[in-house]
């Protein structure tokens, strides 16, 4: 098939590199002429295992350009995987999932058969929205083509995008029509039947089952993904308000975690207690759940709980660090890593920068250092007066604490005797529960983790 993707994001790329590996044949639509450029040198704007390997060996099939209007002409299917970013109430934005509507149609011509596919997370009603927008268009024009929409949504993990792509739990399609279903169906048919043959440094997992394709109609799918993200942030707020009674009581929440998680009805995963969750997509889609509630004059007070959950967590462990300091003012805290997560360098609503914020002002001084997310740092915390460390053993020279905010596999080898030796006080507080307590007070540490 000839498939369009607007928006070379984690989703909108991935999905072209996948759709282009199972032999789609696939133009991207990227704006930012910077990303663009490192595009058509078969560079990976963003750092995902595996994208730029498969952008070069998917060369013949897949181009990219910033002319959406052009690019849609031969296409089956357009894909809109552009931004929704939140507006100031919460809300999603769509300007950019309307525009992209506005240019796909644009493109189109009289007679050809399009599937218009929404990739990116939208409120609901988006689907009727778009199809609107493009009916306007096509009249405006003069053009009278067959256009379908579906919505489609994507559950990849950032640092995991192309393994989640080619190897999801489930695909869901939303639409109305048959002929949307079956451009879907067939898009996915070789993710779907596994025929594709894997690609070296992705092989499919141990264990694998094909993934079944659950169809629906369009408010469906979009409260799925919606739902699917808020279930996952409560999960990891739930454990967290847990950790917190764990620390009261004396129990070790990790313990308390895999002793529940063994139990399928809840699963062992999501339940690591910590600092709590960034990025891009869980802040974002809660607050747009809640927003989508209270249009309809709706509640949702787990949704509501969760999220001040999290905020607290971060708070929590300030609070850690005074009951050990006592006086935060004019101490030197050394923060190891910033990323939202491990394997990214994303620092979107990344809880190390809300405690960076919290700390500075509470008068600390604090130092940072992150394996890759440091430029994206510079760039962000530019008004704020931090130190960068170009190492771990440089950040914690002369620190009063240290707070492992990131649990990137690097930190796992850190000589942790010398890096107390080089604080001015050893004192750990391991946001994500990372290391060893025992390992970490034999190197002479002071240790705190979350609820252990
Ligand atoms: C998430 C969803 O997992 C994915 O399905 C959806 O499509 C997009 O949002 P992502 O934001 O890439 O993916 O990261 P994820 O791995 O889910 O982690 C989100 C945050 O939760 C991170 O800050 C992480 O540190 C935190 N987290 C995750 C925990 O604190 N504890 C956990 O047990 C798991």
């Amino acid at each position: 098939m000839h498939i369009t993707v607007v928006g070379m994001g984690y989703v909108g790329l991935a999905a072209a590199v996948a759709f282009s590996y199972i032999g789609h044949h696939v133009i991207g639509v990227e704006k930012d002429p910077q990303k663009l450029k490192l595009l058509q040198e078969g560079e990976s704007p963003i750092l995902e295992p595996g994208i730029e390997e498969l952008l070069n060996q998917c060369k013949e099939r897949l181009s990219f350009t910033d002319n959406t209007a052009q690019a849609v002409s031969d296409s089956d299917i357009i894909m809109i995987a552009v931004g929704t970013p939140p507006k100031e109430n919460g809300e999603a934005d769509l300007c950019y999932v309307e525009e992209a509507a506005r240019q796909a149609a644009m493109g189109m011509v009289s007679g050809a058969t399009y599937v218009i596919v929404i990739k990116s997370t939208v409120p609901i009603g988006t689907n009727r929205r778009v199809m609107h927008i493009i009916n306007k268009t096509l009249a405006e024009r003069g053009v009278k083509a067959n256009v379908y929409v579906a919505s489609n949504p994507e559950f990849l993990r950032q640092a995991m995008a192309l393994k989640d792509t080619l190897y999801p739990d489930r695909i869901v399609v939303g639409a109305e029509t048959t002929e949307a279903i079956e451009a879907l169906q067939r898009l996915y048919r070789p993710i779907l039947e596994q025929s594709f043959i894997p690609p070296l440094s992705l092989p499919r997992p141990e264990g694998y089952s094909l993934p079944p394709l659950v169809t629906t109609d369009p408010t469906s799918a979009e409260m799925i993904k919606y739902a699917a993200n808020a279930f996952l942030a409560l999960k990891i707020s739930f454990i967290n308000e847990i950790a917190g009674l764990c620390e009261k009581v004396g129990a070790d929440v990790k313990d308390v975690a895999r002793g529940i998680g063994l139990d399928p009805r809840i699963g062992p995963r999501f339940l690591q207690a910590g600092l709590g969750w960034g990025g891009s997509c869980f802040p974002k889609d809660t607050a747009a759940l809640l927003a989508i509630a209270a249009e309809y004059g709706y509640t949702m007070p787990i949704i509501e709980a969760a999220r001040a959950v999290n905020a607290r967590q971060r708070t929590l462990v300030v609070e850690k660090l005074q009951s050990v300091l006592k006086i935060l003012r004019g101490r030197v805290i050394g923060i190891l890593g910033l990323a939202f997560k491990p394997g990214t360098d994303d620092i979107r609503e990344s809880p190390a920068l809300d405690l960076v914020r919290i700390l500075i002002e509470r008068g600390a001084h604090v130092k940072v250092h992150d394996p890759v997310a440091m430029p994206k740092v510079r760039l962000t915390l530019k008004e704020l007066p931090v130190d960068y460390a170009d190492d771990p053993y440089t950040l914690a020279e002369g620190c009063d604490a240290l707070i492992l905010a990131t649990e990137w596999e690097t930190y796992r080898n850190l000589d942790l005797a010398l890096l107390a030796r080089r604080m001015n006080q050893p004192v750990l507080v391991d946001g994500r529960n990372f290391f060893d307590p025992e390992q970490v007070r034999r190197a002479g540490f002071i240790y705190m983790g979350v609820g252990r």
